[in-house]
């Protein structure tokens, strides 16, 4: 498998953070929180998916068929758990997996994620984790002897592997400095927007706009970690006074049962009115799964990237596990 690829965007567009000559992959020994990539990091890792999209073209490696993943999933999970289930297949490696951990393994009978955490790295060399706790997947990795990676933790917590396919999707459309983007729905418990506004944040002169009901606007740890980083961002209610101004459209779900009135789920949904107003080269980004926030006709417009993106998820996690298993044997 070459790892020589080199990651430009799509013709006709420039970026202007390429590779750096020598990145330093090995310090990531977990990935818990996306605050852990620096911009070198992710450009090894865009620099690494590129590759994995041709390795998937030819059908897949037997380079990691000594390899054995785990998945250990306490909350339902159709595309991040199959992902990374196909992805580690795709590497030539073996998977164990299970779907209902609180369910159906002993943590039923009261075991605690740290025992099944140390068992289950005895059997296999990298575990990927999704849990109901903010911190789960911290509490997973301090006593993992095999790297973890958050799949998703808690209300508020982060899934940094959505945020990481979701901005290797803009980064293969565009330019990622100075992008403005709107990041739309259930912003103070949605974990994938707040992975992502911490990567954005990484990128020189981003502005974001987060969209909500204004009871779930995106809480005081991300704005913070924005106002130290420099990075400009507004709070707003009307998603009709973002719309035509931004590059990417974020959109993520707002749960029926936390809105009293239909009509305000209404309000931040993308219709074929709402794409009218949009820029003609918008990207639309949904983390999925949707509900009514995102109008199926929306689906066979060029700006929507949501089925690409979710594609791209393969790519981006294969790259992801080679990292952190190449850091863990060396
Ligand atoms: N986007 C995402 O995390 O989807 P799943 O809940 O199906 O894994």
């Amino acid at each position: 498998m070459s790892n020589t690829i080199l990651a430009p965007a799509k013709p006709g567009a420039t970026n202007h953070l390429e590779p750096e000559a020598k990145c330093d992959a090995m310090k990531l020994r977990h990935l818990i929180e996306s605050q852990q990539f620096t911009v070198p990091l992710l450009m090894e890792l865009f620099h690494r998916s590129r590759g994995m999209e041709r390795v998937v073209a030819r059908g897949g490696s037997l380079d990691y068929q000594n390899k054995i993943l785990a998945t250990l999933f306490y909350q339902p999970s159709t595309r991040t758990r199959f992902c990374f289930e196909a992805a580690m297949q795709r590497l030539g490696g073996k998977v164990l997996s299970t779907e209902h951990a609180g369910t159906f393994s002993s943590e039923v009978e009261a075991e605690q994620v740290e025992d099944s955490i140390r068992i289950i790295g005895s059997y296999s060399d990298i575990i990927v984790v999704r849990h109901p706790e903010a911190g789960g997947a911290k509490r997973a990795a301090q006593v993992s002897p095999v790297p973890v990676i958050n799949a998703g933790d808690g209300e508020g917590g982060q899934h940094p592997t959505q945020a990481l396919l979701d901005l290797y999707t803009i980064y293969r459309e565009r330019p990622l400095v100075g992008l403005s983007v709107a990041i739309v729905g259930e912003l103070d418990k949605g974990r994938t927007a707040r992975s992502l506004a911490y990567l954005l944040a990484k990128f020189e002169r981003v502005k974001i706009y987060f969209v909500s009901p204004p009871q779930m606007q995106m809480k005081p740890d991300i704005l913070e970690y924005l106002n130290e980083h420099g990075v400009r961002y507004e709070l707003e209610s009307e998603i009709d006074r973002v719309i035509g101004e931004v590059d990417v459209v974020y959109q993520t779900r707002i749960r029926p049962e936390r809105v009293r009135d239909r009509h305000e789920l209404q309000r931040y949904a993308i219709d074929s009115t709402v794409l009218g107003k949009m820029k003609a080269d918008a990207l639309i980004l949904h983390p999925l799964p949707r509900t009514v926030e995102l109008d199926k006709t929306v689906d066979d417009d060029s700006r929507a990237l949501y089925f690409k993106q979710a594609a791209n998820g393969l790519y981006v996690r294969m790259a992801l596990l080679t990292m952190l298993l190449e850091r863990d044997q060396s």
